[in-house]
């Protein structure tokens, strides 16, 4: 057992742009996408940019706050602002943290899968098929495997070698293929109908409070709030940052990609008429619709289908990356693991958990609701009353850097009043509904 000097981000590129990989992943295209198309397009697209204003950026704030002001990861930054009894909010994330990689994996398994039957020259007619055959049971753990391996060798490269480098590599890569795809949907016919379904808003539904609880759920898991994986991030930044600016960069970053990646699906969808097969399965939308559509379209489909995957994939992996990150930092700190053993021993724990959800695919879905739904913003909520109520100083800490302070405790302010009042309301909201899905 050793303890490693902590180690810092080389700059602000570096940092930014593995926050950004972190927020980017499969919420920004598979998640985004089936929740867009089931709650009605346009509005649920301005309640969700509404709610990352809102809930989002200032909850970013707070976490980036505490994961630099305490240089920590989760468990031992609420334990240093908040004593023992706040260590276990920090406890709860770690445990997020642990159960959402286990179901992720097995989705970015299959992103690796499709990419690897289509170069192959395998990929069938039938998308629907294909999905059922790989989706669960043993062939997908074998894939979430391959995939775990490759978070693991990543997150043991440390912050520079591995998840900066890896981040600075892929996050070009990943803006390119999405606004590749952009464009190319651009060019269809019958583009139109996707981008009219997708930005007309139909306000009627925007006081749904089922509609409202979906987007503020989405909105925690989009920019990776709520298991401190961001906090995380934030503690090996040093006092220069400017955190607001950087909140404000992560998340527009983050919303852009999610608004780009509706711009390549929604007209695909719509131009390609599968739109009736992609309502009603919220993992299908991505993984059977589209594949079914680009196999129609010979070779251009083909290679659209493989730079399609290949973008979820990365997307998937820098995302990953930081889950695994927030139970290997808490491990380090707390247990004095070196970062070796740690990733070892959380990522084939990680992995074996989502043998489970790789073989039934409905553990995978309503694991998903649950923390989605509920876990995330039950953190948020947490760390929204942590900061406002309890924290001495939170103002000193989030304004190191900054020159103009004066926005400062309105960002208090919405922290203690409005952000815990509508979580509260949301989260009552995701709870019956998740009972009602489970139970009834
Ligand atoms: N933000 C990621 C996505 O949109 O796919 C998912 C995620 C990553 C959630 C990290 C939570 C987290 F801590």
């Amino acid at each position: 057992m050793s303890q490693e000097p902590r180690e810092e981000w080389s700059g602000r590129l570096g940092f930014i742009l593995a926050a950004v990989g972190s927020a980017v992943g499969l919420g920004n295209m598979w998640r985004f996408s089936y929740l867009t198309s089931e709650n009605g397009g346009g509005a649920f697209v301005l309640l969700y940019l509404l709610l990352t204003l809102l809930l989002g950026l200032p909850v970013m704030l707070a976490e980036l706050s505490l994961g630099r002001g305490s240089g920590r990861g989760p468990v031992s930054a609420l334990r240093n602002f908040g004593g023992r009894r706040w260590s276990s909010l920090g406890a709860l994330f770690v445990l997020s943290g642990f159960v959402i990689l286990s179901y992720y994996s097995v989705i970015a398994g299959w992103t690796l899968r499709y990419v690897a039957t289509t170069v192959a020259g395998g990929f069938p007619a039938d998308g629907g098929e294909f999905f059922t055959r790989v989706s669960e049971g043993n062939e997908a753990a074998a894939y979430h495997v391959v995939f775990m391996i490759i978070t693991m060798a990543v997150v043991m490269g440390g912050i520079r070698r591995g998840i900066e480098r890896t981040a600075l590599i892929l996050m070009p890569v990943l803006f390119a293929l999405i606004g590749g795809l952009a464009i190319y949907a651009f060019t269809l016919d019958g583009a139109g109908e996707g981008y009219r379904f997708y930005l007309q808003t139909d306000f009627s539904q925007i006081m749904d409070p089922d509609v409202i609880r979906q987007a503020a759920g989405q909105a925690f898991f989009s920019l990776s709030l709520g298991m401190g994986a961001i906090m995380t991030y934030g503690s090996y930044l040093s006092g220069r940052h400017h955190l607001p600016q950087e909140s404000l960069v992560i998340g527009g970053a983050d919303f852009m990609v999610a608004f780009v990646a509706g711009l390549a699906v929604f007209p695909m969808i719509f131009a390609l008429g599968i739109q009736s097969d992609v309502s009603g399965s919220s993992v299908g939308t991505l993984f059977i619709a589209l594949p079914t559509a680009f196999q129609q379209m010979g070779t251009a489909g083909t290679v659209v289908q493989v730079v399609f995957f290949i973008a979820l994939f990365v997307a998937a992996l820098t995302s990953a990356i930081s889950m695994l990150e927030v139970v290997v930092a808490s491990a380090m700190d707390s247990l004095k693991f070196s970062r070796k053993r740690a990733t070892l021993i959380a990522g084939t724990a990680i992995t074996l958990c989502g043998i489970l959800p790789a073989k039934k695919q409905s553990v995978l879905e309503i694991t998903d609701m649950i923390v989605g739904d509920v876990l995330l913003v039950a953190g948020g909520l947490a760390l929204a009353i942590f900061v406002g109520w309890h924290m001495r100083d939170p103002i000193d800490h989030a304004s190191e850097g900054a020159a103009d302070v004066r926005w400062f405790p309105v960002w208090r302010w919405l922290l203690r009043v409005p952000i815990p009042l509508i979580l509260l309301f949301v989260l009552y909201n995701s709870i019956k509904s998740v009972y009602a899905a489970i139970i009834g």
